[in-house]
């Protein structure tokens, strides 16, 4: 059976929803915390399974509450966990994250564990689409080199040393504006076409492949006939956008697994990613297929 395998970072998300940002030096009483799984290839893969594409998900959590709660998230959501090292005397990954309900900001404060790495660098299986987002360099490295094949796409949320190598050897580096306006040192001006074309030139250059950049509630960039384009977003309102650059890419991954276009991909992946800051959390905020799809169907 065809499938997808997604490698890369888990973290245990605790989301606090605040009506507006809070200020320094205040006590606050929280009526309710949203918790669950995340990380970009973690949410992806799970977005994946509920729309019904044999996932494999690798990574790595600790064998503690959190890490045990993200593999049996995972496995509940039908994420095939093969791959998931579950390591004794490791401390899981966590985030925490203000949610500004007031315009959909979310702020991370992530305590990762770096030196939590997948000890099995080889994957025995022949996915037809891998997804990866840095982490677990080695593994991420060495099965894309297994499976030239493979249509390839990367998560790249920053510039690292890791993401700056894979993104060499990937078929779609789709990437965060933080990452190109590292990258590039050069703020992205959307309505500036001039900057826009500075940007992926000096991207492609390095990269050599297909490059998108998500840019938030403005939408994504890509290349179309020769020149860059930006694909405006599905219009929404905003209370949470934890997970919507990992929901994008799980949808872009999914698009790219059925052989669509790279412009119905993305337009799934943007209403998709538009769906999901619409509601708190990110597991929580995953869009229905068929929802997803009738819009696809609905607008221009
Ligand atoms: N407020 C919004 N309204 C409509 N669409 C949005 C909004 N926020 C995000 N999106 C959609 O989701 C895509 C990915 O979002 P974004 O660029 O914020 O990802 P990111 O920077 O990787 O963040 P993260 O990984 O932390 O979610 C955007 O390109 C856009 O299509
Ligand atoms: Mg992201």
């Amino acid at each position: 059976m065809q499938s997808i395998l997604c490698i890369g970072h888990s973290t245990y998300d605790i989301t606090i929803p605040m009506p507006n940002y809070p200020a320094e030096n205040i006590k606050y009483r929280i009526k309710n915390i949203v918790e669950s799984g995340g990380g970009p290839a973690n949410n992806a893969a799970y977005l994946l399974a509920k729309w019904e594409v044999k996932t494999y998900y690798a990574g790595s959590v600790g064998n503690d509450l959190y890490g045990n709660r993200i593999k049996k998230e995972l496995t509940d959501g039908g994420v095939d966990t093969t791959y998931l090292e579950v390591k004794d005397n490791m401390r899981t990954s966590t985030s925490y994250i203000i949610a500004n309900l007031e315009n959909g900001s979310r702020t991370i404060l992530g305590h990762p564990n770096l030196d939590m790495i997948c000890t099995n660098q080889n994957i025995a299986l022949n996915p037809a689409v891998i997804l990866v987002d840095g982490y677990h360099y080695e593994l991420a490295k060495q099965t894309l080199i297994n499976n030239p094949d493979a249509i390839s796409i990367l998560d790249a949320g920053r510039v690292t040393k890791e993401t700056l190598s894979l993104g060499t050897m990937v078929d779609y580096l789709v990437c965060s504006r933080d990452f190109a306006e590292q990258f590039c040192r050069q703020k992205i001006d959307i309505n500036n076409k001039d900057i826009l074309r500075l940007i992926y030139n000096n991207m492609a250059a390095s990269f050599k492949t297909n490059i998108i950049i998500t840019l938030g509630a403005k939408g994504c960039l890509y290349y179309k006939n020769n020149d860059v384009e930006i694909l405006p977003p599905y219009q929404v309102k905003a209370v949470d956008s934890t997970g919507a650059g990992d929901i994008f890419h799980g949808a872009f991954a999914y698009g790219l697994f059925h052989h669509y276009d790279l412009e119905k991909t993305l337009r799934i992946a943007s209403i998709a990613g538009a769906l999901s800051v619409t509601k708190i959390g990110s597991k929580q905020s995953m869009p229905a297929l068929q929802t997803v799809m009738e819009i696809y169907q609905h607008v221009d």
